[in-house]
C-alpha cells in the first residue's frame, strides 16, 4: 500500500499552491473511504494559543481542513486535533503539555483519532525531542513555514505508519492563494509581513518565525480587495513589526504608502494594524493616520521597559524619553486616539528604580489598556544567560504594582467617552444576554446595547450611556 502512495506522491505538482490543491484532493479520496467505512463524517479540531499570527495560519489551517471535506467541531473528541502552539513565554508551552496530556486517552477511544503539532513551540528542538520521546502517539509535527503544506503533510500521516516531521529553519517562500476558514465573515486579518530581524534581547520570536519577509503591495492589496468582495469591511495588518513593512522588497515601499493604498479601497469602512515598534513609527504614519478616518484611533506601541538602561539591553533602540516624545508628537496629531500596549517586568537586572522608571512612563502616556507580563526566559535568547535574574517574589510584588496602577488608569482613560455617540461595528449576541449584541469601537473598547443577529458585521451609532470600565453599555441612535 505505501508503495501505491510513494507513486501518488510522486506524481504530484513541484510548483506551488498547485502541489497542495492536489494533495487535497488526494486526502478527499482518503477521507471519502473512511467516511464510507465509519458510516459518519470526520471532524477536526484547532486549538490556536498566542498572538495573531498564529490565529490567521489557524484560520488557514481550518480553511485547507473544510476543503479536504472534515467537518469542524470545538470539541478535541475529534477525528483530527491540531494544536496550534505558542512559546513567547513558558507558560504557553506548559498549558500545551497539559492539553497533550489529556489527549492520549481519547486517542485509546477513537483509533482514527490523529493528533497533530504546529506553530512556533515546533521550531525548538527541544520540544521536538520531547514531544518524540515522551508523547509518541502524536502523528504530525510541522513548523511556522510549513502552515502552507498542510494537505501534504496530512497526506503522509494517514498513509505512513509513522510520525510526520516536518520543520524548515527558514524560508524565502510565501505561498497565499489556500483556501481560508474565517472566524469571522465582516473581518480579518491580513499577513503583510512575516518573521523579525529585531532580536530583542528577551524574545523568541524571530528564532521562530524566521526573517522579515514582506508580501508584494500587488498581493496585499489583491487579498483586501477579495475580501472586501466577500463581505469583510474591516480588515487588520499583520506583522510583528508592520512599521519596518517593505524595506525587504525589490521596489522598497513604506508601511505609510501601503495604509494609503488599502484606504482607497472602496467598502473597506475600517482599516487597524499590529503591532508598530516605537523604533519605526515615523512621522509619515501619523500624518497617514491623522488625515485617514477610516484608520482606527487605535495604536499598540509596546513599551516593555520605562527604563532607559534596560531598553538598551533590551536591544529596543529607543529611550524612555523617546519614547515620551512619540506618544505626544502622536497625541498632538490625532487627540483622540487610544494608545495601548506591553510591559513586562522582571527584566535581568531590572532594579526597583528601573522599575519605577517604567511605573512613571505609565503615568505619563496614560494608556487605554495595557497587556502586562512578567519576564520569561526563553533558551537561546541572550537574556536566558544575563546574570541577575531577578528573584520570583520581588518580580510578582512589581507585576502587582503595576497591573493595579495600568488598571487603575485604563479604567480612567476607558470612561472617558461616557455620553458620546459612536460608531461601532457589529461583533456578535452577547453570550449572557441574547437581547443584547456586542459591537467594537474603533479604539478597540467594547460596547453592549439591545438589538438582534440581524446587526452583526453592520456599523451603528450608538449611545455610550454607561462605562462599565473597560466597556460600555450603550444604546442605538436611530
Ligand atoms: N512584535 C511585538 C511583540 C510580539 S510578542 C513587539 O515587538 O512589540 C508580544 C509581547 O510578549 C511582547 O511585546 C512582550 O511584551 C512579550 N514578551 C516577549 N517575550 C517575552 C518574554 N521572554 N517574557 C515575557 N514577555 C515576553
Ligand atoms: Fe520579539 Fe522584539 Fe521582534 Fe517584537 S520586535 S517580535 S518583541 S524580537
Ligand atoms: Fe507566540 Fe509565535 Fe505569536 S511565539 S506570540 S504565537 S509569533
Amino acid at each position: 500500500m505505501e508503495k501505491f502512495y510513494d507513486e501518488i506522491r510522486a506524481m504530484a505538482p513541484a510548483e506551488e499552491p498547485a502541489r497542495q490543491y492536489y494533495f487535497i484532493e488526494q486526502v478527499r479520496e482518503i477521507l471519502k473511504e473512511k467516511k464510507t467505512l465509519l458510516g459518519r463524517p470526520l471532524t477536526f479540531c484547532v486549538v490556536t494559543f498566542g498572538c495573531q499570527m498564529n490565529a490567521r495560519d489557524s484560520e488557514k489551517l481550518r480553511g485547507i481542513l473544510e476543503e479536504i471535506g472534515y467537518e469542524p467541531t470545538e470539541s478535541e473528541e475529534a477525528d483530527l486535533v491540531l494544536y496550534n502552539t505558542c512559546t513567547v513565554r513558558e507558560n504557553a508551552n506548559v498549558r500545551v503539555y497539559g492539553r497533550l496530556g489529556g489527549i492520549s486517552s481519547l486517542k485509546r477511544k477513537n483509533p482514527h483519532m490523529l493528533v497533530g503539532l504546529c506553530g512556533c513551540m515546533m521550531q525548538e528542538a527541544h520540544v521536538v525531542e520531547k514531544l518524540k520521546k515522551s508523547y509518541s502517539f502524536v502523528d504530525l509535527i510541522f513548523g511556522t513555514h510549513n502552515v502552507f503544506q498542510l494537505a501534504e503533510l496530512l497526506f503522509r500521516a494517514l498513509t505512513e505508519d509513522r510520525t510526520v516531521v516536518e520543520i524548515w529553519e527558514k524560508t524565502e517562500q510565501i505561498v497565499e492563494e489556500l483556501p481560508v476558514d474565517r472566524k469571522y465573515s465582516f473581518k480579518s486579518g491580513v499577513n503583510i509581513m512575516f518573521g523579525c530581524n529585531n532580536f530583542c534581547t528577551y524574545c523568541i520570536v524571530p528564532y521562530v518565525r524566521g526573517r522579515e519577509r514582506s508580501r508584494s503591495r500587488e498581493d496585499i492589496l489583491g487579498e483586501i480587495r477579495r475580501l472586501r468582495d466577500d463581505g469583510v469591511r474591516e480588515v487588520m495588518l499583520l506583522g510583528q513589526n508592520v512599521n519596518s513593512y517593505g524595506k525587504d522588497l525589490a521596489q522598497p515601499v513604506s508601511f505609510s504608502e501601503l495604509l494609503e493604498d488599502v484606504v482607497r479601497i472602496p467598502g473597506i469602512d475600517r482599516v487597524r494594524f499590529m503591532t508598530s515598534h516605537p523604533k519605526d513609527l515615523s512621522p509619515d504614519l501619523i500624518r497617514v493616520i491623522s488625515e485617514h478616518p477610516s484608520i482606527c484611533r487605535h495604536l499598540h506601541l509596546p513599551l516593555q521597559s520605562g527604563s532607559s538602561r534596560i531598553l538598551k539591553i533590551m536591544n529596543r533602540h529607543y529611550s524612555k524619553e523617546d519614547y515620551l516624545a512619540l506618544v505626544d508628537a502622536i497625541r498632538a496629531k490625532i487627540p483622540e486616539i487610544s494608545l495601548t500596549t506591553d510591559i513586562m517586568v522582571g527584566f535581568p537586572g531590572e532594579t526597583e528604580e528601573d522599575f519605577l522608571e517604567t511605573m512613571d512612563v505609565v503615568r505619563k502616556a496614560g494608556f487605554d489598556s495595557a497587556f502586562t507580563f512578567i519576564y520569561s526566559r526563553r533558551t537561546g535568547t541572550p537574556a536566558a544567560v544575563m546574570e541577575d535574574q531577578v528573584p520570583e517574589d520581588v518580580v510578582k510584588d512589581r507585576f502587582q504594582r503595576l497591573l493595579a496602577e495600568v488598571q487603575r488608569i485604563g479604567r480612567e482613560r476607558s470612561s472617558r467617552f461616557e455620553g458620546e455617540i459612536r460608531q461601532v461595528l457589529v461583533e456578535n449576541v452577547n453570550e449572557q444576554d441574547p437581547s443584547l449584541v456586542t459591537g467594537r469601537m474603533d479604539n478597540n473598547l467594547l460596547v453592549h446595547f439591545p438589538g438582534d443577529a440581524s446587526m452583526i458585521g453592520t456599523l451603528q451609532q450608538v449611545h455610550l450611556d454607561q462605562s462599565k470600565g473597560f466597556y460600555y453599555m450603550g444604546t442605538k441612535v436611530r
